[in-house]
């Protein structure tokens, strides 16, 4: 299965990329299966999602379902930017080569670690609002 015209627009011309001054919390996962990893920067408001940012030391699925998800995050509230799943990503970018689906796990857990910073930067314990952030099932397979 070739890349969708939309996977190949994030990937060669990602949004919201870059590191992020005085951000409001910053997330990092790793994927165990490549060994390519993530960073999410986020920057909340009154609840609300008012910029992101991302890096991403990874392959092109990786960097354009970030791209994507930075896109589908921004002005949201943080209860609707932990709502994203990986699989509303992937469709919102028309799909990915089986594959891949494990690089599009990447993207949803990073917001989910972001989140979770930012909790606990004001001494929230993050595990009850954003859950354990789960391995990624496809790459254990
Ligand atoms: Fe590592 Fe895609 S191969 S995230």
């Amino acid at each position: 299965m070739a890349y969708s015209a939309k996977v190949m627009d994030h990937f060669s011309n990602p949004r919201n990329v870059g590191e992020m001054k005085d951000p409001s919390g910053v997330g990092e996962v790793g994927n165990p299966k490549c060994g390519d990893f993530m960073r999410m920067f986020l920057k909340v408001e009154n609840n609300i999602i008012t910029d992101v940012s991302f890096m991403t030391f990874g392959c092109g699925a990786a960097i354009a379902t970030s791209s994507m998800a930075t896109e589908m995050i921004k002005g949201k509230s943080i209860d609707d930017a932990l709502k994203l799943t990986n699989k509303a990503v992937m469709e919102a970018l028309d799909g990915l080569p089986p594959v891949k689906v494990h690089c599009s796990v990447l993207a949803e857990q990073a917001i989910k670690s972001a989140v979770a910073d930012y909790y606990r930067r004001q001494g929230i314990d993050p595990t009850p609002i954003v859950g354990e952030i789960p391995e990624c099932e496809a790459c254990h397979v």
